[in-house]
């Protein structure tokens, strides 16, 4: 598929690696469309990108936004299912003896904002591109935690479920002529990481890296292009971590 004239919505894209993403693909000629939940980042956005102010982990409201979508634009061709939440929290903590086990509510909140999310959307897009007859591609936003990552249960299983579904939509939507892949980054250079991590740990995970450095949000963003523009790539989930998980 080409770049060019593409109508692309990313979910998540008001700021972050989405955001990247969005602009690296409106670079090269797409027509972008963001949904995301954060109003004042939608606001900052450039004139040219489409916004939706959506928590796309609320069904009835995605197909509303879906709809208005394809009522603008006509048909949607790429779907970036980007929207996230990082999550860490370890099954058992001693540090918290008054609440030593992982709290069930935070792990189903995780779930529902990394998991759900993308079956919601999903499901509403690729409705649409079957009864359209569009040639899309699904692009989903996992992790290398998807491996599982010590101190992170929910998150981890939660990508695990988005690598689960990508290669199951490859195969399940290919015959549609519908391509699903994801894009699976190890540890990027942006504000979430940061903020999530201290100083000590980013120099651990630099120095754990064969490429000794953190990705860069463009570097995700030429991954995702690269999974909608080869039309032969299906049921890939693409590591761009620096070879860490080697
Ligand atoms: N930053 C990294 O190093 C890294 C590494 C691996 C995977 N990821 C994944 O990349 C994606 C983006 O992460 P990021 O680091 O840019 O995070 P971020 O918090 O900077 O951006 C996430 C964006 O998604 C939006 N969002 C969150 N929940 C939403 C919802 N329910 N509905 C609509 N919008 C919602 C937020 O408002 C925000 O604009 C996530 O799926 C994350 O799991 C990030």
């Amino acid at each position: 598929m080409k770049l060019e004239g593409a109508i692309i919505l990313v979910t998540g894209g008001a700021k972050g690696l989405g955001l990247a993403i969005a602009s690296y693909l409106e670079d090269q000629g797409a027509t972008m469309v963001i949904a995301d939940l954060d109003s004042v980042a939608l606001a900052a956005l450039p004139d040219s990108m489409g916004k939706h102010l959506l928590d796309v982990t609320r069904a009835d409201d995605v197909k509303g936004v879906v709809k208005a979508i394809i009522e603008q634009h006509g048909r949607i061709d790429v779907l970036v299912n980007n929207a996230g939440v990082i999550f860490s929290e370890p099954m058992v903590n001693i540090m918290r003896p008054s609440e030593l086990m992982h709290d069930y509510e935070r792990f189903r909140k995780s779930i529902t904002a990394n998991l759900d999310s993308v079956f919601i959307m999903t499901s509403a897009v690729v409705e649409q591109m079957v009864l359209r007859r569009t040639k899309g591609s699904i692009v989903n936003i996992s992790s290398i935690s998807a491996c599982g990552n010590e101190g992170q249960t929910a998150y981890s299983a939660a990508k695990a479920g988005v690598n689960a579904m990508t290669v199951t939509w490859s195969k399940e939507l290919g015959r549609l002529g519908i391509r699903c892949n994801a894009v699976a980054p190890g540890f990027i250079d942006t504000v979430s990481t940061n903020d999530a991590l201290n100083e000590s740990i980013i120099k651990h995970i630099k120095s754990s890296t064969p490429l000794r450095r953190l990705g860069k949000a463009e570097e995700v963003a030429q991954g995702v292009a690269s999974l909608v523009t080869n039309d032969f790539i299906n049921g890939v989930v693409l590591r761009i971590d620096g070879g860490l998980s080697i």
